[in-house]
């Protein structure tokens, strides 16, 4: 098995984690792209940057948020595309320690929610609209690609480089243990070796030997490089990241290895905070697509892009909780859990979870209302040791009589009293079901 799978462990079995995009964007507030988008010089720029001073920024709310959520990791953004940093870097003055605002949001954040217990990722942008060294004209998003003032602009990209190898250094030598890197992102003639991927993933291990790293380096949110061939370069990353669309079947190399992944998802359209973006998916798709990712061996991060007075916006906070609320009853079939290798049934799906005794449960999450019981096509009852109703531990019989007796083989399992009765379900959000299985001796 790669060494990836091993350094993963606490990733695969913490399944989700809270995605924060925050920087400068959050002024104009039209997402973290606003300045590429609308083509937005450095210096007109400048006055969203000057205007940056959330006065109600406090991780401690975040991490709370994140806790309430049943979310196990969070990541932040250092640095996004627009070059702003939120720490304090000896490399540039472009940074939130040295304008008004005068805070190192990334240590406070790490603060914050390794208080609670919550493991910390940093995101860094490979691509930078500020630095002058990073091309402009000729690159498909920088904010001044067609300005004809920076054409011709005399540029060295390695200076850019060793801008970006220092920033890490800081990043992994200031700030104590990080358990996660997620660098963004590959596209064209920008990944791999134009990074120095080889030699920033010697840096980062050396430097931080457990960090987990994503696979952007040489990929983006849609390709996925070599992390998915039987043949992954050294600097090809622990987990893929999928954007904004979950894997059909999850995701495994050619000779069939599993391969960690982590879809990043946005709680509506944008990750940096759009006022104007009210299109939020409801609690119950979250909670749905958390244990999709699940049931195909991937972990769910979950953006929130809170405001530029450094708040995460109320319909996000209701919908974190909400699914908080979920977890805190049915967390045993998602955290440490992962795929069963039956079919999908046709009522939901299944996840699967060795418990502390060493015991094989699957977890039926029955998403669609019955009429009559529920069938659980693959398994033999015999095979069966309980069914328990997970959200309030009750034992659930198999049905007898009358019922199963038309349909022999099947093991129909009723959520009422009667071998009839299952409408309606006990949660309509998923209503999970932890099946033991017998040991076979
Ligand atoms: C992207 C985007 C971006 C976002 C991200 C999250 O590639 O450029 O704005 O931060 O991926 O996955």
């Amino acid at each position: 098995m790669h060494e990836r799978f091993a350094r993963s462990a606490w990733f695969r079995r913490d399944r989700f984690g809270m995605f924060i995009h925050w920087g400068a964007y959050a002024v104009p507030a039209r997402g973290e792209w606003v300045q590429s988008v609308e083509r937005i010089g450095i210096e007109d720029y400048q006055r969203h940057v000057d205007a940056f001073r959330p006065d109600s920024f406090d991780p401690g709310v975040w991490a709370d948020a994140a806790v309430a959520a049943g979310m196990k990791y969070a990541v932040l953004t250092a640095k996004h595309h627009d070059g702003f940093c939120l720490f304090d870097s000896q490399l540039t003055d472009y940074s939130t320690t040295h304008t008004g605002f005068g805070r190192d949001v990334v240590a406070e954040f790490l603060d914050a929610f390794r208080t609670r217990g919550i493991r910390v990722g940093l995101y860094y942008s490979l691509v930078d609209w500020h630095h002058p060294d990073y091309p402009a004209s000729g690159d498909p998003y920088h904010p001044s690609r067609d300005d004809p003032a920076v054409r011709g602009r005399d540029q060295i990209f390695d200076r850019y480089l060793e801008y970006l190898h220092g920033q890490v250094r800081e990043l992994c030598t200031n700030y104590g243990t990080l358990d996660l890197l997620w660098f963004d992102f590959s596209y064209g003639a920008m990944r791999a070796d134009a990074w120095r991927a080889r030699e920033l993933f010697e840096m980062v291990r050396d430097l931080q030997p457990g960090v987990l790293i994503d696979n952007r380096l040489e990929a983006s949110g849609t390709d996925k490089g070599s992390i998915v061939t039987d043949h992954p370069t050294p600097f090809s990353g622990d987990f893929a990241s999928p954007e904004q669309i979950i894997p059909t079947e999850g995701i495994r190399t050619p000779s069939g290895e599993p391969v960690p992944w982590e879809a990043c998802i946005t709680l509506n359209n944008n990750w940096g905070y759009n006022a104007f973006d009210t299109a939020w998916k409801p609690a119950e798709l979250i909670v749905r697509k958390l244990v999709e990712c699940v049931s195909k061996g991937g972990n769910l991060l979950l953006n929130v892009g809170p405001d530029a007075r450094g708040r995460i916006p109320q319909p996000s906070l209701d919908i974190l909780s909400a699914v908080g609320g979920w977890l805190s009853d049915n967390g045993e079939s998602v955290y440490g859990a992962g795929p069963s290798d039956l079919p999908k049934p046709e009522w939901g799906r299944y996840t699967r979870r060795v418990d502390d005794g060493d015991r094989e449960v699957v977890y039926a999450h029955v998403l669609e209302g019955q009429v009559g019981p529920l069938a659980l096509v693959a398994f033999d009852r015999d095979d069966i040791e309980g069914i328990r109703l997970v959200a309030d531990g009750s034992d659930l019989r198999i049905a007898d009589g009358w019922i199963s007796e038309g349909s022999p083989g099947l093991t129909l399992v009723p959520f009422g009293p009667e071998a009839g009765h299952t409408y309606p379900l006990p949660d309509p959000v998923d209503t999970v079901l932890a099946i033991t299985l017998r040991r076979h001796s």
